[in-house]
């Protein structure tokens, strides 16, 4: 369903246009310069803004005066000049009275410190005056502008989480007891999912259980997952209470808030269910050389949580953001790409943050539309050009994506992962997902990115390669659908860390890998974490290792014992043809495999009767790759990477890879399964900087390079310049183009 069918009563989306705006705040300047904004607004072509994001104070002066008087103006004034609005609910930063009226509105930090106002989304979200404040605003603002004209989509509070991710005071501990009393019903229950005999954890009362603030050491991993549940449950509760509202006096128009790309803290596949659309807010350093990659993962995210729909990029900056170290602007040009490469991966609008430059505040330095200088800003004319290139992609807004590779994320696994305590610490987000979608970028294969469960909804023959990557929770579900979609021919990819517990985090007994065992022919016995990252830090590199080097002359007995895996890397040796063929088309001198410091014991699932064979092999699965002893890896001779075919006609198959496998690894790997899938790049010898990708009858062609480059073979109706491409284009460094596939589009 396109967007015009879904939301048919807006103009924005029933005439299929691209939108383009930003946040805006008039609340911090003077008539003056609105007047001067409105006029700012034509020459960049600006078509949609995101209005009283932060208006509380402005909104409710004081508790239950309101005035919207000035709102009013704002938006009459956006109708008659043909803006359309995406109104916001205020209610991500409660004013100063809210504090005063109840001073345990603000939240309590995890070792007790309740935070002091003075900032933003300070308040507790289950505290009782805010909640019922924000809904009496929201009422009121819906009721007021609710049918207003300029008002086209609905934006409910601000980045959810974005600083405040829990709060631990003692409210949120009567409503974590109810939660918990609704999840486990009782207290046997949850003693026994939480494994309550460890430690003398157990509890006879749900009164007992506070939310996991500071413990003496590691507190139970499973009571902090509920509480990460807990937390994210909340917040979707006020997130629905205004959406309800809402939805009563501002029927159509459709609801969003604004996702912050890969952020497990919330499991947005969860929330996309009630939201109408998806939108988010991203910002790749462009100090990164890889930067291009976040833009094409964090646009194939959302269309993963949009489930085919569009999105809209509801912030990005023209410029530099202020909160990091050091702030790299963007580079001439890439303001441009980035935004064309956004739509290129399925956004529908290009939406800064913010439409001018605070004044003052903490976002002083962070860049904008409209820059402190005004038109002189160095980047003004890239800002205008954006405007003036998205109206000529406005066919593009119809046009759909769709790809036969996907690359699993799952929030609850990635929240159970981080909580583990061993065997490797871990950071709380999609980092593997991320490094596979960006081997398959690097290589133009393009790819989504798919929530486990939004894939439990999809037809199991929906794609030919499916990577499921450190997905830690076990799902039964999950197996059964991959073994049907192996079973009509798949190629399925499980790597590392999957299946190890189930969804309290209590370990899957009797060998990892839970219900993909199976489907993969293998289950995983041990973890072997080798100690790599210390060789990192070698004293060749002047840098002291953690552990000091023995010196062999008084150390007589310490100096013969080795680092397990003294070498960054494990190394993987393979006999098997095509991922020799693969390793061998990547360059020379024909590199090796390797791996980082993660390593497994993997055995068959059905150990083979005859006795003369190693425990992990039997007919069914063939070992791919085997750990080298090489750097003192203690893995060697067991294998890496295993294959187990399913079904001898569709050519389906089961990959398992028991290691962190470099960049070169899974191009190689990658090389053969889309091989076996019979999938090839979206176009191939492209001079190296070049992205090419599809959204259904458009090609774009992105140079991400600092070099000029020529392309052939390019034909279709040039979009972007609104010519005929024929055949050899020249790319200068960061620029793009759209290029419309003769016989669609150009009617
Ligand atoms: C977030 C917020 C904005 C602003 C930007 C700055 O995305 O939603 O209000 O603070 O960060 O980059
Ligand atoms: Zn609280």
């Amino acid at each position: 369903m396109t967007w015009s069918e879904k939301f048919p009563s807006h103009s924005f989306f029933r005439e299929n246009t691209l939108a383009y705006g930003g946040d805006w705040n008039p609340e911090q300047w003077t008539p003056e310069t609105l007047t001067e904004d409105f006029q700012l607004m034509q020459e960049l072509k600006v078509n949609l803004m995101s209005v009283g994001i932060f208006s509380w104070a402005k909104l409710e002066p004081s508790s239950g005066n309101y005035d919207f008087a000035w709102l009013r103006e704002i938006l009459d004034e956006c109708h008659q000049k043909g803006i359309q609005v995406d109104l916001a609910t205020p209610t991500a930063a409660a004013p100063a009275w809210l504090f005063n009226t109840d001073p345990t509105a603000t939240a309590v930090t995890k070792s007790g410190v309740r935070l002091t106002f003075g900032s933003r989304q300070e308040h507790c979200p289950t505290n009782p005056t805010y909640r019922q404040a924000a809904k009496k605003l929201v009422e009121k603002l819906a009721e007021t502008f609710g049918n207003h004209p300029a008002v086209t989509m609905w934006h409910v509070n601000n980045e959810y989480a974005c600083h405040t991710l829990r709060c631990y005071c003692d409210n949120c501990a009567i409503n974590f007891q109810k939660w918990l009393r609704e999840q486990y019903e009782t207290i046997e229950n949850l003693n026994s999912a939480w494994v309550g005999a460890f430690w003398s954890n157990t509890y006879t009362d749900f009164t007992q259980i506070l939310p996991p603030r500071t413990t003496a050491t590691f507190t139970n991993p499973a009571h902090e997952l509920d509480y990460y549940r807990f937390a994210d449950e909340q917040l979707l509760r006020n997130f629905l209470t205004e959406a309800e509202i809402i939805r009563r006096h501002s029927p159509n128009r459709p609801i969003t808030t604004n996702f912050m790309g890969e952020f497990p803290a919330l499991d947005y596949a969860k929330w996309a269910e009630h939201l109408d659309l998806i939108s988010d807010d991203d910002y790749p350093d462009p100090a990164n050389p890889a930067a291009g990659h976040q833009v094409a993962f964090n646009s194939a995210l959302m269309r993963g949580y949009a489930g085919d729909q569009p999105f809209i990029l509801m912030e990005q900056t023209t410029a530099a953001v202020q909160w990091r170290k050091k702030n790299t602007p963007k580079r001439p040009g890439q303001h441009l790409l980035w935004s064309l490469s956004r739509v290129a991966h399925g956004a529908n609008g290009i939406l800064q943050f913010q439409w001018r430059q605070s004044p003052g505040g903490a976002e002083t330095f962070h860049s904008a539309m409209v820059n402190h200088s005004g038109k002189s800003s160095f980047f003004w004319e890239e800002t205008a050009l954006t405007g003036q290139v998205l109206q000529q992609l406005n066919a593009v807004s119809e046009e759909f994506t769709s790809h036969s590779i996907a690359v699993l994320t799952d929030a609850d696994s990635a929240r159970a992962r981080h909580l583990s305590v061993g065997p490797k610490e871990t950071p709380l987000n999609y980092a593997a997902a991320r490094a596979w979608h960006k081997a398959l970028w690097e290589k133009n294969l393009p790819a989504d990115v798919v929530a486990v469960r939004q894939l439990l909804k999809q037809n199991p023959n929906r794609y030919q390669v499916i990577i499921v990557p450190d997905i830690f929770i076990d799902y039964p579900e999950l197996a059964q659908h991959l073994e049907k979609a192996a079973a009509a021919g798949a190629q399925i990819i499980v790597t590392k860390e999957t299946g190890v517990v189930d969804c309290t985090l209590k370990a899957i007994l009797g060998g990892y890998l839970g219900s993909l065992k199976n489907l993969l022919g293998v289950k995983v016995t041990d973890h072997r974490i080798n100690a790599s990252e210390y060789s990192q830090l070698s004293s060749e590199n002047g840098v002291s290792l953690p552990y000091p080097k023995p010196d062999p002359r008084v150390n007589h007995i310490s100096s013969a014992v080795g680092i397990p895996g003294a070498d960054r890397q494990i190394y993987l040796d393979t006999d098997f043809a095509p991922l020799q063929r693969a390793l061998e088309k990547i360059g020379k001198p024909t590199p090796r495999i390797t791996g980082f410091e993660w390593g497994e014991y993997v055995v068959a699932t059905q150990p083979a009767s005859e006795t003369t064979l190693p425990t992990w092999l039997n007919d069914e699965v063939e070992v791919i790759a085997q750990f080298s002893g090489q750097g003192g890896n203690d893995l060697a001779g067991w294998p890496a990477i295993t294959r187990r075919q399913v079904g001898k006609e569709t050519k389906g198959a089961a990959w398992y890879v028991a290691t962190d496998l470099d960049e070169v690894g899974k191009a190689a790997l990658l090389e053969v399964v889309c091989a076996y899938a019979r999938i090839s790049p979206t176009a191939v010898d492209l001079p190296a900087g070049v992205e090419v990708t599809q959204r259904g009858n458009v090609r774009f062609y992105l140079n991400h390079s600092d070099k000029s480059v020529q392309l052939a073979g390019v034909s279709g109706f040039e979009l972007t310049t609104q010519r005929e491409a024929t055949g050899h284009v020249m790319l200068p460094p960061r620029t793009a183009i759209a290029v419309a596939i003769p016989s669609r589009l150009q009617k």
